[in-house]
């Protein structure tokens, strides 16, 4: 397994790759690796002849400044669990490989992608993830790329990117991976006690719940207990929604299909989830 860190190696490797006829699987992370990233990789590695595994913490996406320094940090334990995998190599640049002081990037527009729930809640951090994973789409030359179906406006903000500058990339989108209680995997899960753990439940509870009421109440019935429900336990609630799984823009009325979306802090840690329903 080879590691590169600057952006010069990477693309130079990939170049080779390329000129070799080897295809490329990518797994951008920003590393705390846990299953749900492996889960990732291994598919990365079924699909492709080589995969990249980029690990970068990315300052521009961050909208608060101590969460990206509450952001963990765990390059060897991260770099270990990669080693288990074949022909998987890694890209860990540092802030100022990616951001040279005269780093300037046309932004995208992001439409309605970039005013509702997270883009609302944290401004800027889709700005930063086009910014970042642009670059890399660039640098790593992939032919297909793997996102995790639980950041799923982030999948659609990368959807729109991959359009938007014709990247001959094929986005694939993956299953979010649950503890065996239901709650999300995240990064952010290691910064939560094991009380916080079993309260953020709460999540998943609430969209089960909804999911099982679709269709059967009035959306609007529904949503609300579950704002009131979630209110009223311990975590506090950012937003609850039930969105149009493509403009990711809040229904009133039930439709073939929906997206229900919800972030809530669980004492300092931010946490979201969705659930197709
Ligand atoms: O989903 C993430 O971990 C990040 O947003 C990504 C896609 C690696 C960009 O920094």
């Amino acid at each position: 397994m080879q590691t590169f860190v600057t952006r010069n190696e990477m693309n130079n490797w990939s170049r080779q790759q390329q000129a070799e006829g080897r295809s490329i699987g990518f797994v951008p992370t920003m590393g705390a690796l846990h299953y749900g990233h492996l889960t990732l990789v291994q598919q990365a590695c079924a699909e492709n002849d080589v995969v990249v595994v980029s690990i970068f913490v990315n300052p521009k996406q961050f909208n608060n400044p101590s969460d990206l320094a509450a952001y963990p940090r765990t390059l060897e334990q991260d770099l270990e669990k990669l080693h288990a995998f074949k022909n998987v190599h890694v890209f860990a640049p540092s802030v100022d490989e990616m951001y040279p002081e005269n780093f300037i990037l046309e932004p995208m527009p992001l439409g309605t992608l970039g005013e509702v729930m997270e883009a609302k809640f944290r401004p800027g951090h889709f700005e930063g993830v086009v910014q970042v994973v642009h670059q890399l789409f660039k640098i790593v030359l992939p032919q297909r790329a793997y996102f995790g179906k639980k950041d799923f406006q982030q999948l659609a903000v990368i959807q729109k990117l991959t359009r938007f500058y014709q990247f001959p990339i094929q986005i694939i989108p993956c299953e979010t991976c649950r503890e065996n209680d239901g709650l999300a995997m995240s990064s952010r899960n290691l910064r939560l006690t094991e009380a916080q753990k079993k309260a953020s439940l709460i999540l998943i509870a609430v969209l089960n719940e909804l999911k099982n009421a679709a269709h059967k109440r009035p959306l609007n019935d529904v949503l609300h207990e579950a704002k009131q429900k979630v209110a009223s336990s311990e975590l506090r609630l950012e937003y609850l929604e039930i969105a149009d799984p493509e403009t990711l823009i809040s229904l009133n009325e039930w439709q073939a299909e929906q997206v229900c979306c919800i972030a809530a802090y669980c004492g300092e840690v931010r946490l979201i989830d969705n659930m197709l329903c």
